[in-house]
């Protein structure tokens, strides 16, 4: 078990559901399975990658966890849980930090934790994964 930086305590039920999950994923050209877990608005929404035989159109596990919390109404971004089998465990990929920021109103409050089955583990928050991220405030 690790931790880095100065990410709090994680939140267990969003850890379970993103290890929950990761099998679903349609991930057969990599065969990377990744899960996530969003917190939005105090509920928990899973998701898994989608890839697709045009390589581009592939989507992430965390932005389809955005789209399940997107569609049932949740708006702010409280905390992340992400598994794959990588070891140590991976963080989420430029483009999803990126999405996550979109949703976060204080990226310094939101944890990110990734996981992996073998119970390995390493957490952030999110103003570390995208220090000085371009956000919509910006727009005319
Ligand atoms: N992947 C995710 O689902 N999340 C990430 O943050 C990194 C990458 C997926 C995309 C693709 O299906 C596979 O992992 C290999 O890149």
């Amino acid at each position: 078990m690790s931790e880095e930086h100065g990410a709090g305590g994680g939140d267990g039920e969003l850890e379970a559901l993103a290890l929950a999950v990761q099998p679903r994923a349609y991930a057969p050209y990599s065969k990377f399975r990744v899960g996530a877990a969003v917190r939005m608005s105090g509920k928990a929404y899973g998701g898994v990658n989608v890839e697709c035989a045009s390589f581009p159109l592939t989507v992430c596990a965390e932005r389809n966890a955005i789209a399940a919390a997107v569609l049932d109404g949740a708006s702010e971004l409280e905390a992340v849980a992400v598994c794959s089998d990588a070891s140590p465990p991976s963080s989420p990929c430029g483009g999803c930090r990126q999405v996550l920021l979109e949703l976060a109103a204080d990226p310094a409050a939101v944890t990110v934790t990734a996981i992996n089955p073998r119970g390995e583990r390493r957490a952030w928050t999110l103003a570390e994964l995208i220090p000085h991220g371009f956000c919509g405030r910006e727009l005319p």
